[in-house]
Parts: C-alpha cells; sequence; structure tokens
C-alpha cells in the first residue's frame, strides 16, 4: 500500500478502506507521509466526500490516535456540549451550570478560541484566577461533588486531528463534511462523555453557510455518535447575527451571569433552554414543556447561578474580579429604520482585532475588551442613536467598518427563525 495509491482512489471517487485510512492518519502523524501528500489526499476528500462508513473509520482512526479520557469514575449520566463556532456565543456558561444544578454531570473539556469566535476557556479566564488546568484526578472529584468542571484540555487528546487540523486551515480544505464530522467526533468521543450536544452554527458568522449543508453535518455526527452507542443531539441555529448582546471575553461572561440570574437576552435563552430541555426531558423521562418549566424556575431561583459560583470558587476563580474596563465610546446610528441584518462574521473579527480573540494560538488575549451591541435585528432605531458600545484597552475599532455591519432600511423585514432544526 503505498500513500499515492490513496490519493488516486479518492481522486477516482473510490471508497477507502478502514486499512487505507489508518495508513493515511497514522503515517501522517508520524511523518512518514508528507504534507504535501496529505493535502492532496484531502483536497479529494473534499472534492469527492467520503461515504458514511469511511467517515465513522477516519473518526475511529483519529480518536484511537491519542489518549482517550475514562470518565468511568464519575456517577452519572455525563453529559459534554459543543458548538460549531459563533460569535457571542457563551452558551456553554449558562447551559453547564443550569444543567449541573438539576443534577446531571458536566465534565466539559474545551480548547482555545481561534479566529473570530472566542473560547469557552478564554471566557472563564476573564475571571481573576479560574484555574483551567486542573490534574485529571481533581477533573474528576470536581465533577463527583459539584456535578461540573470547566477545563482546557490536557493529555494528548487526538493528536492525528490536531495535526491534520492545521494543515487544512492552510490549504483550502477545511469546509467537508466528513473532514469536520470526523474532526468534531473524535474529539468529543475522546473527552469520554454519555451524551454529546451540538450546536451547530449556520449562516455568515458560521462555518457552514447554508442550512442543507449544517443538516449534512448534523446527520453525519449524529451516525457517528450512533456507531458509538453514545447519543448525539444537534440544534441547528442561526448564526446570521451575533448570539445576546456581548462579544468578547468578559463582556460575555456578565451576560452569562445575567442569564444565569433570570435576566438574558432572549435567543441566548431560547438556545439554552432548546438544548437544556432535550436532555433534562429524556434523562428525566418528562415532557418538554415540564423540563422547560424546570430550568427557567433553575434560572428564577438562583439554583443556576449558585452552580455556576460554586464552579467558579472550586477553580480559583473570584467572581468580584472580573477584567473589565470602563474605557468605552458609543458607536452612533447614521440613520433611522428598522435593522434587517447585523454582520456576525465581521462584528466578530473586528472584536479579535482589539484583542478579544487571538490569530495564532500563541497571541495574548486582552479578557477586558469587545463590542457591547445596543440594537438587535428586527429593532428600529433613530438616527444618532447607539448602536453598540466598544470596549477597548490599546486597540481602537474602525467607526465605518462597524457601521457598514449593520443594514438598516425603511421597512421592517420578516427575521429568521433561530432554532432551525433538531436533529437526533
Ligand atoms: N471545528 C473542528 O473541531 N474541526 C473542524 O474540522 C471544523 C471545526
Amino acid at each position: 500500500m503505498t500513500i499515492i495509491d490513496i490519493i488516486n482512489k479518492k481522486r477516482l471517487k473510490q471508497e477507502l478502506t478502514r486499512q487505507e485510512i489508518a495508513f493515511a492518519v497514522n503515517g501522517y502523524l508520524d511523518s512518514t507521509i508528507k504534507d504535501y501528500q496529505m493535502s492532496s489526499l484531502l483536497m479529494a476528500i473534499v472534492l469527492n466526500g467520503m461515504t458514511d462508513r469511511e467517515t465513522i473509520d477516519l473518526t475511529d482512526v483519529m480518536l484511537n490516535s491519542g489518549d482517550i479520557i475514562d470518565l468511568s469514575k464519575v456517577d452519572g449520566i455525563i453529559v459534554d456540549k459543543h458548538s460549531t463556532g459563533g460569535v457571542g456565543d457563551k452558551v456553554t456558561l449558562v447551559l453547564a451550570p443550569l444543567l449541573a444544578s438539576l443534577g446531571i454531570k458536566i465534565a466539559k473539556m474545551s480548547g482555545r478560541g481561534l479566529g473570530h469566535t472566542g473560547g469557552t476557556i478564554d471566557k472563564l479566564e476573564s475571571i481573576k484566577g479560574f484555574n483551567t488546568k486542573i490534574s485529571e484526578e481533581k477533573f474528576i472529584k470536581q465533577v463527583n461533588d459539584i456535578n461540573i468542571a470547566l477545563v482546557g484540555q490536557t493529555g494528548n487528546l487526538v493528536p492525528a486531528d490536531k495535526k491534520i487540523y492545521a494543515l487544512r486551515d492552510v490549504t483550502g480544505t477545511v469546509e467537508s463534511i466528513p473532514l469536520i464530522a470526523s474532526s468534531i467526533m473524535s474529539k468529543k468521543l475522546a473527552s469520554g462523555a454519555d451524551v454529546i450536544m451540538i450546536d451547530v452554527k449556520v449562516g455568515s458568522g458560521a462555518l457552514m453557510k447554508n442550512l442543507e449543508d449544517a443538516r449534512k453535518l448534523a446527520q453525519t455526527m449524529v451516525k457517528i455518535g450512533k456507531s458509538y452507542r453514545k447519543p448525539t443531539i444537534c440544534l441547528i441555529t442561526n448564526m446570521e447575527e451575533p448570539l445576546g448582546f456581548a462579544i468578547g471575553n468578559s463582556l460575555e461572561v456578565k451576560e452569562a451571569i445575567d442569564t444565569l440570574k433570570g435576566n438574558g437576552p432572549s435567543d441566548l435563552l431560547e438556545v439554552v433552554i432548546t438544548l437544556s430541555s432535550i436532555i433534562i426531558g429524556a434523562l428525566k423521562k418528562i415532557q418538554n414543556s415540564e423540563a422547560q418549566e424546570l430550568l427557567f424556575k433553575q434560572l428564577n431561583n438562583g439554583e443556576a447561578y449558585n452552580k455556576f459560583i460554586e464552579l467558579v470558587n472550586a477553580q480559583g476563580g473570584d467572581i468580584n474580579k472580573l477584567k473589565t474596563t470602563n474605557k468605552s465610546y458609543s458607536i452612533k446610528s447614521k440613520k433611522t429604520g428598522y435593522i434587517n441584518h447585523i454582520d456576525a462574521l465581521h462584528l466578530g473579527e473586528i472584536a479579535k482585532n482589539l484583542g478579544a480573540g487571538r490569530n495564532t494560538l500563541d497571541d495574548k488575549i486582552d479578557y477586558e475588551v469587545g463590542l457591547v451591541l445596543n440594537k438587535k435585528v428586527g429593532d428600529f432605531v433613530e438616527k444618532d442613536e447607539e448602536l453598540l458600545k466598544v470596549y477597548v484597552k490599546e486597540k481602537s475599532a474602525n467607526v465605518n467598518e462597524i457601521l457598514e455591519c449593520f443594514r438598516i432600511d425603511e421597512t421592517l423585514e420578516k427575521k429568521p427563525n433561530l432554532i432551525l432544526d433538531i436533529i437526533k
């Protein structure tokens, strides 16, 4: 078997065997297969696709390329949640303590944010003292003690994906459903949870640009989950505008806290409640309406917020020491009308350039900077009324560039639905 035979086979749209997939992935990991050969194979996969069987084999080969977390010492059902990446996406910060406050175990290992979407770990590190690097032993103990731990990735999880993803990033081979599905699912399966929830974002600010592709990705991930007997639930949500009002690490933590206290923005709440009620409904064997009632009760009676504080304290953070700045300025509308579109991707880029995100994994983050919207899609705005506030430290943002992110018209267009589908 040679890598050239494998590349040619995929170029001719033929199905690769598990042995061939393992040969390519393991060979690339140990550097016997070169970057240019792997890039060629990846491009053939992008163009010609993979069958479900090939995608499941690719997932399995990548999953077994490194450590697999053993969470068997955690008592109870462990839930993991993942988002394919959105702007202002602080769902995990609300959903995780909310579910934990109802006895569900949340043992989550997250990556750091890269590009225009932020990472949960970065957001948590905007709380002074919050330690995201705890040992596996302490991680398991904390989940058993208080139902929740949110940490950065430890160990050598899915090194094949790490190396292949870095190559995809620079060879135009990110956008492929089998490659994305196997990349996400290999990491989720290696993290050891019993139930996997994935928020598949669709829209201009997301990896999936249209609903059809988002559905295909979700269906593929659900099939992979099933082949491991791990229930996998995908919610397809709109990412045409940022989620909630805040974009930027500590600003998003503040908004998550408001939400945990029952005062969250309606779109964020809708995603959190829809995802959580599916889990609670299934695990507690209750109707969806009853599950929703229970979840709202936890938000309104302080239990969800108390669980968040318990999490922060357990990991050494001080919630009174959120890294914030008062240095801000307003961006005002140049016209009167209805806001029909807010460009999430572009605002995410602007927040990243202010220092809220990173271009490479070595970049330092300014936790306190970012944007807070004053208006959402569907709102009416008067000329000179505030559209958003920019929170800054060292860099500032270009006013015109921000204004271009808002489409303001004389008439109001129908607002697209936020939750587009649920696939399980
Ligand atoms: N996120 C991942 O983890 N992998 C992909 O391929 C795309 C997004």
